[in-house]
């Protein structure tokens, strides 16, 4: 039966400031996360609420801001006070599954297509919102990531690329915003067997791809592709010249990496950097922090990363459209 004319809706019920924030860590690093952010206030599951607005945090894959506490009533009442602070959210499935996909039912479609690279992030914003208890939920209109849980999802090439390190340097330019284009000449480190070299070729660059081992036939025949075969440690900077790109995927400790990342950056000679931190045993905050603490930079759990970090480091000149 519908409503009739004369009966009024109840007003949503009114949402509560936690005063906290939200980091939700990828799949197997929680406790990454939980040393990164300190003592948390609560934790479900994957999310660490913690007193406070928000810090940087390399092991969170999305960050909910000024989350909130709704309780309600009914399931129709649930989302209507969602959808009274705005259209788009994003189920974190915590407990209670059944309601709470009857209550995400109540809400808008949310498309979850996968990005076709290089096709710009969604610009639409997408809130997060979970249940606490059968009768409460917890909700953040403004979330760091556009993708559904800080999940990015590609459609894949499981075809041309020699592996699926592409993914990562895919992630890693939708989410700067930036990419490398026609004109500009990359350096790719730890190139073999050549996914990133792949993808900075098919976006129109020159890539010089140096690594000790071979780069797949296939990338090496690329007509702006330049094989040399070496260590990326014994490169001088000066000897290489001006790069607009330096993508570095080379497995290293995080300290030499960071040797080779400030020597580049103390010669001038790199725009644009992308590269992977990769962790051999435990993880190494403390190189994290010395990588964050770059100025301009920005350090980051990759969907597609595994126990590994992304910095990157954008020129702040002119964007390359
Ligand atoms: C994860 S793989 C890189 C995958 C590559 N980004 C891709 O998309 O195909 C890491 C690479 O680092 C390379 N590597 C290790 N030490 C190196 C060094 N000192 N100099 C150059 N490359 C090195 C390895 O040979 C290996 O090919």
């Amino acid at each position: 039966m519908g409503r009739t004319m004369t009966e009024t809706v109840p007003p949503p019920p009114r949402p509560e400031p936690l005063g906290l924030t939200g980091y939700l860590a990828p799949e197997g690093f929680l406790d990454e996360l939980l040393e990164e952010i300190g003592e948390p206030a609560a934790v479900h599951d994957r999310l660490v609420l913690a007193p406070g607005p928000a810090r940087p945090a390399a092991w969170a894959q999305n960050v909910w801001h000024d989350p909130v506490r709704i309780r309600f009533g009914s399931i129709g009442e649930a989302a209507r006070a969602l959808r009274a602070i705005q259209r788009n959210w994003a189920l974190y499935p915590v407990r209670h599954h059944r309601r709470a996909t009857l209550i995400q039912e109540k809400l808008p479609h949310v498309s979850a297509k996968p990005l076709v690279f290089p096709a710009p992030a969604p610009m639409a914003p997408l809130g997060s919102w979970m249940l606490e208890d059968e009768r409460t939920l917890i909700a953040a209109a403004r979330c760091a990531s556009p993708f559904r849980n800080g999940e990015v999802a590609f459609a894949e090439d499981r075809e041309t690329p020699p592996n699926r390190a592409y993914l990562k340097l895919w992630e890693a330019l939708t989410l700067v915003g930036r990419k490398p284009g026609p004109g500009d000449l990359c350096l790719d480190l730890g190139a073999s067997p050549g996914g990133w070299t792949w993808v900075l070729h098919e976006l129109g660059a020159r890539v010089i791809a140096v690594d000790k081992a071979p780069l797949d036939p296939a990338v090496a025949a690329l007509p702006r592709v330049e094989e040399r075969r070496g260590s990326a440690f014994a490169l001088d900077p000066r000897t290489v010249g001006p790069v607009d790109w330096l993508c570095s995927d080379v497995i290293c400790y995080p300290e030499r990496l960071l040797r080779l990342v400030r020597e580049w950056l103390e010669s001038g000679l790199a725009r644009n950097f992308v590269c992977t931190i990769k962790f051999q045993g435990p993880t190494d905050h403390a190189a994290t922090r010395a990588f964050m603490a770059i100025p301009g930079s920005r350090v980051m759990h990759l969907h597609h990363n595994k126990h590994e970090l992304t910095w990157v480091r954008m020129d702040p000149g002119p964007v390359t459209p």
